[in-house]
């Protein structure tokens, strides 16, 4: 039996798999969000810990003999959060998490002072942790005095559970102190930020033990002491819950913010372009990861303007799309990430006339979201990527019309898994099952079960070639009229 558990912004969620790696419990425990200022997001780290507390001893209650045969504990969360600690190993103030926004000026500051690209392998963005760290340094520089460690929050819960100071890279390559290539600290990085190694946990593999559970947890929860396998960061792990841990079929993620991830045998970064390159949770590989910020989004915004539910909003589309909108859609409605890097970006309609009727937007904007992907995919495949189809999640893969979209102007076979619950706590699972086994293998990290697939079609891809250029084009042209 191998336990998997996912620090998620809004909950901990445990899942526990059995010998043959299936899922046989699950347990959630809600985690909230503060945001004392505009533009910050904090959490309380004490809160990860009274969250695991419940799920897990949900489980124990729920399934004492799976609980009492287990072998392995696996980690996941969400990434960037910088949670400090003192001396004592005490929290010293709320953790800064991924999507807070506070240290943009400290980003420009940190690309100055040392090379973040070359060596971190990533353009240094507000969401990541070492700005949050030189904007704690510059305002609150007697937490920054007393700052004796600095840990991700899945690894604020393994210091719990185990006692140690511990990450794994693909968590570690989102600090922005991390040597991607070389998979280790990168002094120069820590440097630029007022910061050592000592103030960093050390590193292993996420499918390599990083400690044993506590011997009064243990006993707490009725299970064997067990090693804690490093784990990853929540969309590596996710990745790990699809099977995704070779170059060849990536993710698609259609939810509020638009995600693109593909495993790679290589360091393989394009800053140029804003692709996150990150090492990847097993050993030997990374992953590259193209993020836009309104995907479902687009959707959400259109359907409280027209005043009507998003679902009936989709169902306003053909069952098949033949032809693309006569509108087009620039889906930045929150600024963007992949390939721009542009806060400050905006949305736009264009070619509207008195004829364009909500169908029309509605279209528009999916295919503004599926350009936003084929932005992605392009910036990645420049860097090296051979993603070749991707497996769809999130609430936007329930349109298929959107999913004939996305598929005819990426060119990518969109995969449709059977089960949607395949989160990031099934792939910390499964890495506790490579650390309990000793192998990162295709039993252990099994490809979903397909329940269909959306293959492009070549005569409405063409057509939504032509659409593409002017898509490509308008971006610069309406960035030149702020
Ligand atoms: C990745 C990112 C998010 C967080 C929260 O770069 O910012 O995916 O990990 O889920």
């Amino acid at each position: 039996m191998y336990l998997g558990l996912d620090i998620g912004t809004s909950g901990v969620k445990a899942i526990l798999l059995d010998g043959t790696f299936a899922e046989i419990g699950a347990a959630h425990a809600a985690l909230t969000v503060s945001r004392p200022a505009p533009g910050w997001s904090e959490q309380d780290p004490d809160s990860w810990i009274t969250a695991c507390e419940s799920a897990i001893g949900e489980l124990a209650t729920a399934q004492p003999d799976a609980m009492a045969a287990l072998r392995g504990i696996g980690l996941s969360g969400h990434m960037h959060g910088a949670t400090l600690l003192d001396a004592s190993d005490r929290p010293l103030r709320p953790c800064i998490l991924w999507n807070d926004g506070r240290s943009a000026a400290q980003c420009a500051e940190l690309e100055g002072k040392a090379d973040f690209r070359g060596i971190g392998g990533n353009i240094v963005m507000a969401g990541f942790t070492a700005p949050k760290l030189l904007w704690v340094a510059q305002n609150e520089p007697g937490i920054f005095a007393r700052t004796a460690k600095v840990l991700l929050p899945k690894d604020y819960v393994r210091l719990w559970l185990t006692g140690d100071h511990v990450s794994e890279m693909s968590d570690a390559a989102g600090t922005l102190w991390l040597d991607v290539k070389r998979r280790d600290w990168s002094d120069e990085l820590l440097a630029a930020t007022g910061l050592s190694r000592g103030h960093m946990p050390a590193l292993v593999e996420g499918s390599a033990v990083s400690g044993t559970l506590r011997a009064e947890l243990a006993q707490r929860w009725g299970v064997p002491q067990v090693p804690v396998a490093g784990g990853g960061g929540d969309n590596a792990a996710t990745a790990c819950g699809m099977g995704i841990v070779a170059p060849g079929t990536g993710f698609l993620s259609l939810g509020t913010s638009g995600v693109l991830f593909a495993a790679t045998d290589s360091f393989a970064p394009n800053t140029q372009d804003a692709v996150h390159a990150f090492c990847h949770a097993v050993p030997d590989t990374w992953h590259q990861m193209g993020v836009f910020l309104s995907a479902t989004d687009g959707l959400t915004w259109l359907s409280e303007i027209a005043g009507r539910p998003v679902a009936d909003l989709a169902g306003l589309l053909p069952a098949q799309v033949t032809a693309p909108a006569r509108a087009g859609f620039l889906p930045y409605l929150s600024g963007e990430r992949t390939p721009h890097n542009d806060p400050g970006a905006t949305a736009a309609f264009w070619g509207v006339t008195r004829g364009t009727g909500l169908p029309d937007l509605v279209q528009s904007v999916m295919e503004g979201v599926a350009m936003a992907f084929a932005d992605c995919d392009r910036a990645m495949r420049a860097a090296g990527s051979e993603m070749d189809a991707a497996y769809v999640v999130g609430g936007g893969a329930r349109s298929d019309q959107w999913l004939q979209i996305i598929a005819a102007v990426t060119g990518l076979t969109l995969l449709k898994p059977r089960s949607g619950d395949l989160g990031a706590a099934l792939g910390a699972a499964r890495l506790a099952a490579a650390c309990a086994e000793g192998e990162v293998s295709d039993r252990i990290f099994a490809a979903p079960e397909i329940a269909g697939e959306v293959a492009p079609d070549p005569n409405l891809s063409a057509r939504y070639a032509e659409k593409y250029d002017v898509f490509r084009r308008a971006y610069p042209q309406l960035r030149s009229l702020h």
